[in-house]
């Protein structure tokens, strides 16, 4: 495959806008990824802007590009925008975007991103049965994938556990807003995960989101009895996921 048909990736997030070509034999980045600041007011129209910008950044990609989105998506529309603007929602973003880029745009959800970048690159490369990625950020993301295969949009971190919101209780914004100790953390952890191990009995966790650097320091004390393991990709899970899943025209992925 020449770079010009490589895949793009484009990770959306609170901060930061993210994009590079990948290499989908290796998932590794095809060139240096480019970051843009995302705009204060992330509106579609706003963003769609920045993607334009990062795009003529390189000029020899022509293939299809995959954008993540942290809210539900379902034939390219914005279905729910809880951490970001409420415009998203109603939004054909699939449409938005490829009106101002010009170019083939697939929008998924974030962790369902990072869940097949995961699964067909990562922490769960080559495991069968269920596996469930969840990213610990500013809310709880969650990808369900089984045999290579995701089942997009499960929003797991909306699980209602003990009265709340799971991701208002157990997500990294959780912890640093109510400044737990590790040990805390895990406490409301567990909780976490052994909901979804009774609901679910997955082969696997894996586990994303910036604070899985630190796994080292959290995830020992997490007493579940399914395997859990921290994600391997980190900050590229997003780039890598969206192309991904545009490389597949946004639909079903196998991984094989
Ligand atoms: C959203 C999900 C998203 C997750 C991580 C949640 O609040 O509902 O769609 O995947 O945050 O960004």
């Amino acid at each position: 495959m020449t770079t010009t048909e490589q895949p793009f990736g484009i990770d959306f997030g609170g901060t930061g806008i993210k994009g590079a070509p990948v290499d989908l034999d290796t998932g590794e980045f095809a060139a240096e990824r480019v970051r843009i600041r995302t705009p204060e007011k992330s509106t579609p129209k706003n963003v769609a802007e920045v993607f334009a910008d990062l795009l003529a950044q390189f000029p020899d990609c022509h293939g299809a590009v995959g954008v993540t989105v942290p809210g539900v998506v379902r034939h390219g529309v914005v279905h729910s925008a809880a951490n970001i603007d409420k415009s998203w929602v109603g939004t054909d973003a699939d449409r938005v975007f490829t009106d101002a880029t010009g170019r083939e745009v697939h929008v998924v959800n974030d962790a369902d991103a990072a869940g097949l970048a995961e699964v067909r690159y990562g922490a769960a490369k080559g495991r069968s049965g269920l596996v469930i990625v969840t990213t610990l950020g500013t809310g709880i993301g969650s990808a369900m994938v089984y045999d290579g295969v995701l089942v997009p949009n499960s929003e797991l971190g909306h699980l209602e556990i003990d009265g709340h919101d799971a991701e208002s209780r157990a997500a990294n914004s959780a912890r640093e807003r109510d400044d737990l100790s590790w040990h805390h953390w895990a406490k409301r952890l567990t909780t976490y995960y052994r909901t979804l191990e009774r609901l679910f009995s997955p082969e696997l966790f894996v586990v994303g989101g910036g604070v899985s650097k630190e796994s080292d320091q959290f995830l020992p004390l997490v007493d579940i009895d399914t395997e859990i393991v921290p994600a391997t990709l980190l900050n590229k899970a997003g780039v890598v996921g969206a192309a991904l899943y545009a490389s597949e025209g946004g639909g079903v992925l196998h991984d094989d």
